[in-house]
């Protein structure tokens, strides 16, 4: 069974993360488990392996560090973005910055990012080139929603290019080099990247609407934190639309209400679902099997989540 193979491997991955970024600095030791041991759906692991074992990779354990490394690069960006956006709640929990203080957070999210260099070391120059490009595009991705958000300037077009290189950049590693490692021919290589990149867009288009009409108790994280700031699909909605505001009405609850009849969210969705289709038609590329069968699951898993 596909789906046993992949908890097996997810509880492998766990145990590494663990495992790996023991410390005897007990501030890193314990930032960095606060934020492993917080869950968080492990959706790139789960990429990874489904990857792997769709393009016929058989031995879990070779993947398995792979994994872990995408997933610990998610996890040290998670740390940074929190303080950026000034965020207090992450999976749940309290965030790291906010329990630690900003300089710890840097550090954590830097030690984070250290471990990664250490887990991919055994694969080898690909794997590391293509992790490296991703998390490149990724912090090209944040700093440029940074600078457009600060100057007023979410259009559409720029929306696209950050969601390309903040999100699906670690999607698409994460999904092409669980295919190298099972030793994936160029046309399932490019079939996993095209999957896993409107995938990844797809991923980060459901989470700025989550932001706009999700639940924070489930979500595990504030909601309105992309209106505050202009980013995300609010970002885009609300770009040079100035709301005048109303006496005794916070401004944010204000704006908030206004994003939710302008009907952005729906649309938003709407440019979702057709990139979604898009990941699926990608996969008729690959042979069929229980993992192709899980990497579709994956889709509707993404494009359905409320948390
Ligand atoms: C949050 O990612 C950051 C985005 C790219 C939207 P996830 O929603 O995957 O976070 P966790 O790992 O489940 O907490
Ligand atoms: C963060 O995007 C994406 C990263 C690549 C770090 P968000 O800022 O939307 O993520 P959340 O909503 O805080 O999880
Ligand atoms: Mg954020
Ligand atoms: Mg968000």
């Amino acid at each position: 069974m596909v789906s046993e193979t992949v908890q097996d491997g997810l509880k492998a991955i766990d145990e590494l993360l663990h495992e790996v970024v023991t410390s005897n600095v007990t501030i890193l030791d314990e930032a960095s488990h606060h934020i492993i041991s917080s869950g968080g759906k492990r959706v790139r692991p789960q990429l990874v392996l489904l990857s792997y074992l769709a393009a016929g990779g058989q031995e879990l354990e070779e993947v398995v560090p792979l994994a872990a490394a995408v997933e610990l690069i998610h996890t040290a960006t998670l740390v940074h973005d929190d303080i950026n956006d000034h965020s207090l709640m992450r999976r749940g929990k309290i965030t790291v910055h906010a329990r630690w203080g900003r300089t710890f957070a840097l550090l954590a999210g830097d030690y984070l990012f250290a471990k990664v260099y250490e887990m991919l070391a055994p694969y080898g120059a690909l794997y590391n080139q293509i992790i490296a490009q991703a998390t490149v595009e990724l912090v090209e991705g944040e700093t440029l929603q940074a600078a457009a958000a600060k100057a007023g300037q979410m259009d559409r077009e720029t929306y696209k290019r950050i969601i390309d290189l903040k999100t699906a950049s670690l999607f698409r590693a994460a999904a092409t080099t669980g295919g190298f490692l099972a030793g994936a021919d160029d046309d399932m290589v490019n079939a996993l990247d095209t999957y896993s990149r409107n995938l990844g867009q797809v991923f980060q288009i459901v989470d700025d609407v989550l932001d706009i009409i999700g639940d924070p108790e489930k979500l595990g994280k504030p909601v309105g934190a992309d209106v505050v700031q202009g980013m995300g699909v609010s970002g885009v909605a609300l770009a040079g639309r100035r709301v005048a505001p109303e006496p005794d009405v916070d401004p944010v609850q204000q704006m908030m209400g206004r994003l939710r009849e302008s009907g952005a969210a729906e649309l938003a969705l709407a440019e979702a679902s057709e990139l979604a289709e898009r990941a699926r038609a990608a996969l008729h590329d690959l042979p069929a099997s229980p993992a192709r069968d899980g990497l579709e699951a994956l889709i509707d898993l993404v494009l359905q989540r409320d948390r």
